[in-house]
């Protein structure tokens, strides 16, 4: 059975077929959703095919080494029999953290239901809670079958973003912390289902987690009902490596958190799950995500320098000891390439408290740079994934991963004094940060973490090329277009051409700084213009504003494709 199954993962998800399957799918589903489009039809057998494909990755037969518990066991079914238990209207928990531990079987079927039913006239919608991102088989099938109502609390997947940005499908981007405790305090309604990947189910029923724990415990904890996929492609070795919390109660009687260094453990390694709850269990055999990084290219590499130089400018000052603080590094390509850099600077036995585990955290792992890292998933490259299976008992040792509420709790990230290193789409020259919208308007991905971690570390930075799509586009602006991080919690900004350290700054004194520091010198004049004019007219001189020209940049983009003014050019 593994041998088979396994000749159907490598079928499936060589990276030529899964472009394949996901054309099949795109266009199935696409002609299942527009009934103007019947010549298109035939497309729905692509659907079905890509449909029977789950199977194909996915264990039928009831003997397995994952599902222990005999009682358990019995509720063993197909991906489409589970499916059929979730009804439209439903609120369904979902696991899955950065492309990491996601349903992926379950899913997928869900999606040809709810595209069957559209197609029949039957308005088939669910809303979609998870940890964060997920992928094409959760994510970007249920967004093209239209089947998504409300979406929360992070995503970054390709179709569910032109959905939103269409305005067809309702989003919710908040504090990857707060999403766990909403739904117990009862502010998002009721939790219907939890659709969780997990490692083993053991004899006496708790659970062993997957490569992400986001806010499994929470869904498993708050659902009505639990559907459990078990994915055997998911390392066995990873037992071990989590450490679940129970000890959050809501308020008034909430305590603190026993949480002092990054690497210490507080809870147990298993997820409790009660067997009452549970009315399926899904056995699959399929990869996570693992979507590669780019190397850094010059302008990630000369940002990571300008870090590197603060930090240790800092410990010069005695603000920091020389083994730093906790280091948190956002998503993307510039916060791995920064933990890229650090392999090569100067700090030794440094710890981490963040969120996910990248490729960069891996090799800082494994040269002994870092010797303790905390997150609540993994999100590494199909090379790096071999290296931490290969040796994952040596990496379990080091490495915790938590639920996201402790992974991101206020309370913990002050007390560690966490540095927080994140991306962002733009600055302004005061110092607010836009994380998630693009002119303002379009959504990228989400806040994700950074928010709780900004608000809460011992130092805040944010990081970006001076320019985007070919320098069409300056990251430093008059005035954000959307505001993720106020100036308040954001002390410093970093760009390729320098570091600005806004602490203890005025907001005109920041705004010279930053422009000086951080502006591309594209736009280095039209700023220091911008600023100069302010500073003469400004109604108030506190924090200078031009206000029928501070979003004049993003306002000639949209008009001319350019954020220079057309004499500039
Ligand atoms: N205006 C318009 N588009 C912009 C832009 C700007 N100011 N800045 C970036 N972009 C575009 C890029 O051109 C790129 O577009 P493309 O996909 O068409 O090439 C896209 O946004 C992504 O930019 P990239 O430079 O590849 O960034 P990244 O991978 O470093 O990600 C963020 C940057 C801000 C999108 C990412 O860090 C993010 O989602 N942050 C919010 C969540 C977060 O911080 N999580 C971590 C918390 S622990």
């Amino acid at each position: 059975m593994e041998g088979s199954s396994n000749q159907a993962r490598l079928a499936f998800w060589s990276p030529k077929y899964s472009v394949r399957v996901q054309r099949d799918i795109t266009l199935a589903v696409t002609d299942l959703t527009d009934r103007r489009n019947l010549r298109r039809y035939r497309y729905r057998e692509a659907f079905i095919r890509y449909g029977r494909a789950t199977p194909m990755a996915t264990i039928t037969s009831p003997t397995t080494t994952r599902v222990l518990n005999s009682t358990l066991a019995r509720k063993i079914m197909s991906a489409d029999e589970a499916a059929a238990l979730i009804q439209s209207g439903n609120q369904v928990g979902m696991s899955g953290f950065t492309g990491s531990g996601y349903p992926k079987a379950v899913p997928i079927e869900l999606a040809r239901r709810i595209a069957d039913a559209n197609f029949r006239g039957q308005k088939f919608q669910v809303s979609v809670f998870t940890g964060a991102s997920t992928g094409p088989e959760l994510d970007g099938a249920l967004a093209m079958a239209g089947g998504i109502h409300l979406r929360l609390p992070y995503q970054s997947d390709p179709e569910t973003r032109k959905r939103i940005n269409a305005g067809e499908m309702d989003y919710m981007d908040i504090h990857l912390s707060h999403v766990a405790q909403f739904v117990e305090y009862g502010f998002l309604g009721k939790l219907d289902v939890a659709l969780i990947e997990v490692t083993a189910v053991l004899e006496d029923g708790r659970v062993v987690p997957s490569s992400s724990i986001g806010n499994n415990k929470t869904w498993i904890d708050q659902a009505e009902r639990v559907i459990l996929e078990v994915n055997s492609w998911q390392p066995a070795a990873l037992e071990g490596m989590h450490d679940i919390y129970y000890g959050l109660q809501p308020p008034p009687n909430r305590g603190p958190i026993p949480l002092v260094r990054p690497g210490q453990r507080i809870g147990t390694p298993y997820l409790e799950l009660p067997p009452e709850k549970v009315v399926a269990i899904v056995l699959t055999d399929s990869p996570d995500r693992n979507s590669g990084f780019k190397a850094p290219d010059q302008a990630s590499k000369r940002i990571a320098a300008h870090i590197l130089e603060f930090l240790s400018w800092e410990v010069q000052k005695g603000r920091m000891p020389t083994n730093l603080l906790p280091l948190q590094s956002g998503v993307g390509n510039i916060a791995n390439a920064v933990l890229f850099g650090l392999e090569e600077g100067p700090f030794e036995g440094l710890t981490s408290y963040t969120e996910v585990i990248q490729d960069g955290m891996i090799r800082l792992l494994k040269s002994g740079k870092v010797t303790s890292a905390s997150a609540t998933a993994f999100s590494l490259s199909p090379e790096m994934l071999t290296e931490v299976n290969a040796n994952m008992a040596s990496y379990r040792d080091r490495i915790v991963l938590r639920p996201q509420e402790i992974s991101n709790h206020p309370e913990v990230i002050r007390r560690l004094g966490v540095i927080a290193m994140n991306g962002m789409i733009e600055a302004d020259i005061y110092g607010n940060v836009n994380s998630t919208h693009v002119m303002g308007s379009r959504i990228q991905n989400g806040i994700g973490g950074s928010g709780d971690f900004a608000r809460n570390g011992y130092l805040s930075i944010f990081m970006a090329p001076s320019t985007a799509q070919q320098g069409t586009i300056s990251t430093i602006v008059p005035m954000v277009s959307h505001v993720d991080h106020t100036e308040h919690d954001v002390q410093v900004i970093v760009t390729e051409h320098g570091l600005a350290d806004l602490r203890g700054l005025s907001p005109r004194q920041r705004a010279h700084l930053i422009i000086e520091k951080c502006s591309s010198p594209d736009y280095k004049p039209l700023l220091l213009d911008y600023l100069n004019r302010s500073e003469r007219l400004s109604y108030g001189k506190h924090t200078p504003h031009l206000l029928t020209e501070s979003l004049g940049w993003h306002n000639r983009y949209l008009r001319s494709g350019k954020m220079r003014p057309q004499e500039e050019n």
